[in-house]
C-alpha cells in the first residue's frame, strides 16, 4: 500500500466526535454456507453463496461477494489507507490514523438527505483484526483478491477451503528504494516475480551504476517498467521509492479499482503506459464530477476532496506520488491547506 509504516500521529482527529464502539463478536460457521459471521459494533456482516450483507441500526445494504471481497482486502493491506476506502458508494471506512470510522450512507447525499445514514468508531486495530479474520474466513481457495478477473478463480459458492497465502501477502514498502542494500528486493524470475504475459513485450535490462567509491550503498537506479511487468498483483500501489514524506508508490492496474478512493489529501498520479478511465465524484456527496481518461505520459493531480474509481480495460502501469506526512489532512480540515496542489 502507498503509505509509509509509521505515520507517527500523536493527535487522533474526531471531526464527528464519535464515542469509540469496543463490541466485537465472530459467530461460528453457518450450517449450511459454512463461513463465520462478524460483529463490529452495531455491524454485523454475513456472506453466502453470492453475496455479502452489512446490517446496521438504519438499515441492510447487500454488495456481490466478489467487489466486497476485493475492497476489503485492499482495506486491510493498506491498513485503511489515506482517508476513505468506499467499498462502494454507501459502505467504507474513513482513517484517522489510529481511529477509523465505518460508515453506512454517511458520504452519500441520498441517505443522509433521507437521515438513512450510520456511523461508528473503532480502534484502528480492534477493526482491522475482525477485517482480517473475515477477508480470511470469506476467501476461498482459488480465488485471490488482488488478481485480475482473468488470472484468478472465483469466490462463489459455500465454504471451500482457504486461500491465506494471497490475502496474507506483505506490502512492499522500502525504506529508501527499492533495490537499495538492505531494502526490498528487485523482483526476478528466480525470486517468484515472472513478467506478466500482458507486458511480455516490456524491456527487462537494467541501467549501469557506476557510483563513486565509497557511494556504492547510496547511489541505486533500476528499470521501473521491469519491475511493475514483474507485478502479481492489481491495484495495490507500493511505495518504492522515499524522499522524506515523498513517496513514490507504483502500481500495475486491470479491471476496476475495487474501491472509490476519498482522498484526505491531494494526490498525483502520472499514467506510465496503456490507459485508465477514472470516475471522479464529490467526497462527501458522492455527486458525480468528472470523468478523466489517462492516456500513457498523462499526468493528474486529484484534489483532497474528491473520490475516484479507476477501470484498466489493460494492464496498465500507474504512478501514484503521495505526501506521506500526517499531518496533512488535519491542515486541509482547517482550511490551512488547499484542497488543490496548484492554483492558477
Ligand atoms: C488511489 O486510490 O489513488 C489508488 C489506489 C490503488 C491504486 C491506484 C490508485 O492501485
Ligand atoms: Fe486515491
Amino acid at each position: 500500500m502507498a503509505m509509509k509504516e509509521d505515520t507517527g500521529s500523536a493527535h487522533i482527529s474526531n471531526p464527528r466526535k464519535l464515542a469509540l464502539q469496543n463490541h466485537f463478536k465472530v459467530d461460528p460457521a453457518d450450517n449450511v454456507t459454512g463461513y463465520k459471521s462478524f460483529e463490529a459494533g452495531k455491524f454485523s456482516f454475513r456472506r453466502d453463496e453470492y453475496f455479502a450483507y452489512i446490517t446496521t441500526p438504519k438499515g441492510a445494504h447487500t454488495m456481490s461477494v466478489d467487489a466486497f471481497l476485493r475492497a476489503l482486502m485492499r482495506d486491510v493491506a493498506w491498513g485503511f489507507f489515506y482517508g476513505t476506502v468506499n467499498f462502494d458508494p454507501v459502505f467504507g471506512t474513513t482513517n484517522f490514523y489510529g481511529e477509523v470510522d465505518m460508515f453506512y450512507g454517511s458520504l452519500n447525499e441520498a441517505y443522509t438527505s433521507e437521515g438513512r445514514d450510520y456511523i461508528e468508531r473503532f480502534r484502528s486495530d480492534e477493526l482491522m483484526a475482525i477485517f482480517k479474520e473475515m477477508v480470511s474466513d470469506w476467501t476461498n481457495e482459488g480465488f485471490d483478491p488482488f488478481s485480475a478477473p482473468r488470472e484468478t478463480g472465483v469466490p462463489w459458492g459455500a465454504k471451500n477451503g482457504d486461500n491465506d497465502d494471497a490475502v496474507s501477502r506483505q506490502r512492499v514498502t522500502a525504506r529508501r528504494m527499492v533495490g537499495m542494500p538492505g531494502d526490498t528486493p528487485l523482483r526476478t524470475d528466480g525470486n517468484g516475480f515472472p513478467v506478466n504475459v500482458m507486458f511480455d513485450d516490456v524491456e527487462q535490462g537494467q541501467p549501469e551504476v557506476h557510483a563513486e567509491p565509497g557511494f556504492e550503498a547510496e547511489v541505486q537506479a533500476f528499470n521501473l517498467f521491469g519491475y511493475l511487468s514483474r507485478s502479481d498483483v492489481t491495484w495495490n500501489p507500493s511505495v518504492c521509492s522515499v524522499v522524506k514524506d515523498s513517496l513514490f508508490c507504483p502500481t500495475t492496474e486491470e479491471y476496476i479499482l475495487p474501491v472509490e478512493h476519498g482522498n484526505d489529501r491531494c494526490e498525483w498520479f502520472i499514467q506510465l503506459s496503456d490507459q485508465i478511465t477514472w470516475n471522479i465524484k464529490d467526497g462527501v456527496s458522492g455527486r458525480p464530477k468528472a470523468v478523466v481518461a489517462m492516456k500513457a505520459g498523462d499526468v493528474a493531480c486529484m484534489p483532497a476532496d474528491i473520490r475516484h474509481q479507476g477501470f484498466s480495460p489493460k494492464r496498465s502501469m500507474l504512478l501514484v506520488w503521495e505526501n506521506g506526512s500526517p499531518k496533512v489532512p488535519e491542515l486541509i480540515r482547517e482550511g490551512k491547506a488547499p484542497n488543490v496542489a496548484v492554483q492558477f
